[in-house]
């Protein structure tokens, strides 16, 4: 039986529908859906034909002694950490992020430290003139070195000859979302053009060896030519986040096929451009006012790598009409969640008031293990007590006001231990419980949220 196939499809991302609608479900555009399926999709499907030769099989113990990809450190730490050793030779990198957070002076960095070692080095300028590159490029570095080049082109068939023909040792494309190809109809930035764009260049990229880097601009809505839309066609994809009005940005490594995902890093942009923040913890919780109320910290998971946040709350009797709720850094729908439980379970009502919460510094702290963290901040807020400044609390809010247990609780116990803490507000676990005799703080557990609260104060 033949598949009912889709009837429409959206010409800005690609999706397809058996129903026209006005605005596409998947990429949130208007009036982009239309009848019929995409020419890429329409193209006639190969069929395999009866003289195909078959391919020869090899047990995989052939492999063994065989080398591992080769990988070149590029000499910027923070790079080679995250990439686990550095580029393997012909691999794609996407670097992700939303406008001005900094993806641009960090690839500057890259570029300038590869080239100063001699090789040959391309940027491939779209999204800014070659002129405004180079002059990121003199603020981050007085002398440039003559083995740094620019092509300003957008055409990537034109990109993909030139890194066959000049051979680079790391070519940096600034953005993907400006590539086009002339036998690809649609404009620059499309998910068609963005993909076969993206293609085009990294077979470029396999047959020469060379590591290419492709910036992808993210925008708030569509997320259109991010990873989603280039995640299988790429080797690594990196994400710079974090909130432009803030010093840190938190690098992260969201697929990797050469190396582990668990590597992140915290940046701030200083004067030589971005430099990592070597004691991320301390310099999160550093500014923190003491004994005031409304705030708790905690402590998040970037990758592998413990991080301790402050949460902040504060609360004031609302004006007229629906009272407000602010929320930068944290995740809104857990704060509403939260709100309702502090107000079902505890007798804690906010229903007049005026609620904002701050998860400070900057990283986007989505975590549900800081659930508490911003419960015992709210509390503390509309009581106005301070609980103990060497207090960290850690663990997710259900709705009937349990705490539940978050992943790897000790190595977040042993940071806040490094960093001085001396209380632990967790969840009561049955496997394996961390005591108080197994570190330096004072582990209290907690089964509901007004535990947590008596606990705390
Ligand atoms: P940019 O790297 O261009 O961001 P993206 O490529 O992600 O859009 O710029 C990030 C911001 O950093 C920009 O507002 C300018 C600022 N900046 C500095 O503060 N110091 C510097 O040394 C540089 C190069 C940029
Ligand atoms: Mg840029």
């Amino acid at each position: 039986m033949k598949d009912a196939s889709p009837l429409y499809h959206c010409t800005k991302c690609d999706a397809q529908f058996s129903k026209w609608s006005g605005q596409c479900p998947e990429c949130g555009a208007w009036s982009t859906i239309i009848e019929g399926l995409s020419a890429e999709t329409n193209a006639e499907r190969p069929v395999s034909s009866p003289n195909t030769r078959p391919g020869k099989t090899q047990p995989f113990a052939t492999l063994e002694g065989g080398s591992h990809e080769p990988r070149s450190a590029t000499g910027l730490d923070l790079w080679d950490r995250i990439l686990s050793g550095g580029f393997v030779r012909g691999s794609v990198t996407l670097l992700g992020g939303e406008p001005g957070i900094g993806k641009s002076t960090l690839l500057a960095q890259l570029a300038l430290i590869v080239a100063a070692q001699n090789k040959p080095v391309l940027y491939v300028t779209g999204e800014e003139s070659p002129n405004q590159v180079y002059l990121r490029l003199k603020r981050l570095s007085p002398a440039i070195p003559s083995s740094f080049a620019f092509l300003d082109h957008t055409q990537a068939d034109v990109i993909a000859a030139t890194i066959r023909e000049t051979k680079p040792h790391l070519t940096i494309i600034d953005s993907v979302q400006t590539l086009k190809l002339p036998t690809v109809t649609g404009e620059a930035g499309n998910a068609t053009q963005v993909r076969a764009s993206a293609a085009v260049i990294a077979e470029a990229a396999k047959q020469t060896g060379c590591s290419v880097v492709l910036v992808g601009q993210v925008t708030k809505e569509g997320e259109l030519a991010g990873p989603r839309l280039l995640e299988h066609l790429v080797d690594t994809v990196l994400m710079m986040e974090g909130d432009r009005s803030q010093a840190f940005r938190l690098l992260r490594v969201v697929k990797h096929r050469f190396g582990t995902t668990e590597e992140s890093s915290i940046l701030t942009m200083g004067e030589q451009g971005l430099i990592e923040v070597l004691d991320p913890s301390a310099a999160f919780i550093g500014d923190r006012p003491k004994g005031t109320s409304g705030s708790v910290v905690s402590c998040l998971l970037q990758g592998a790598r413990p991080l301790l946040i402050e949460l902040q709350a504060l609360v004031t009797p609302a004006g007229f009409g629906v009272p407000s709720r602010r929320v930068t850094g944290a995740d809104a729908n857990r704060l509403s969640l939260l709100l309702a439980v502090l107000g079902r379970r505890v007798g804690v009502g906010f229903g007049d008031q005026d609620v904002f919460v701050n998860a400070v510094g900057g990283v986007d702290a989505k975590d549900p293990s800081i659930d508490l963290a911003i419960a015992l901040a709210l509390a503390s807020a509309k009581s106005d007590k301070p609980f103990p400044p060497d207090m960290i609390a850690m663990g997710e809010v259900g709705l009937a006001g349990e705490i539940r247990p978050v992943a790897r609780m000790a190595l977040r116990i042993k940071e806040a231990a490094r960093l001085g803490f001396k209380t632990a507000i967790v969840p009561k676990e049955k496997e394996s419980p961390i005591v108080s005799g197994q570190t330096r703080m004072e582990i209290k557990p907690c089964a509901t949220i007004r535990e947590a609260i008596q606990a705390a104060g």
